[in-house]
C-alpha cells in the first residue's frame, strides 16, 4: 500500500515549537520509525510551509498513492481549498493533529478538512499518525 504523508505550516519545526504542546521528537525521526514498523508500506513523506505546494502534493498522490495521511496544521482549521483537493482526488485521506485540538482555544475546534476525509485522529502526539496509517490498512484491506 502506498500512502502519502502529508505536513503543513510549521511542522518542520517538530521537536523544537511549543514542546509542552508537541514533544521533543522530530518529524523525521519519528517518519524513519514509521518505515521500519511498516516495512510492506510504501510511504511518502512531505511538508510545506505553503497551501498551494500541500495542495500540489494531494494531486500528486491522487495519481501516486493509495491513501492519504494529513496534518496541515492551522490551515486545517479554513482552508477550503485544501478541502476541496482532498475531494478532487480518489483516494481516502485521514486527517491527524498531534494534539487534542478539541481541549485548545476555540478556533482549532473546527475542522474544514474533516468533510473532506473518511475520519480523524488527534491527541496522541506523533502516535496518530501511526494509528491513520493501522486505519487506512485495515480500510484498505476490508
Ligand atoms: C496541529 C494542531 C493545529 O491547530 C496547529 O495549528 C498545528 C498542529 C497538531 O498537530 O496538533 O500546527 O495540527
Amino acid at each position: 500500500m502506498r500512502i502519502s504523508i502529508i505536513n503543513g505550516p510549521n511542522l518542520n519545526l517538530t521537536g523544537q515549537r511549543e514542546p509542552e504542546i508537541y514533544g521533543t521528537q522530530s518529524l523525521e525521526s519519528y517518519q524513519r520509525l514509521l518505515t521500519v514498523a511498516f516495512p510492506e508500506m510504501e510511504f511518502t513523506f512531505f511538508q510545506s510551509n505553503i497551501e498551494g505546494n500541500i495542495i500540489d502534493e494531494i494531486h500528486r498522490a491522487g495519481q501516486e498513492a493509495d491513501a492519504i495521511v494529513i496534518n496541515a496544521g492551522a490551515y486545517s482549521h479554513y482552508s477550503l481549498a485544501i478541502a476541496d483537493a482532498l475531494r478532487a482526488v480518489a483516494i481516502p485521506a485521514v486527517e491527524v493533529h498531534m494534539s487534542n485540538v478539541y481541549e485548545r482555544e476555540p478556533e482549532r475546534h473546527h475542522s474544514a478538512i474533516a468533510p473532506a476525509c473518511v475520519g480523524v485522529i488527534a491527541g496522541f502526539g506523533l502516535d496518530s499518525y501511526r494509528l491513520a496509517i493501522e486505519a487506512l490498512d485495515s480500510m484498505h484491506n476490508a
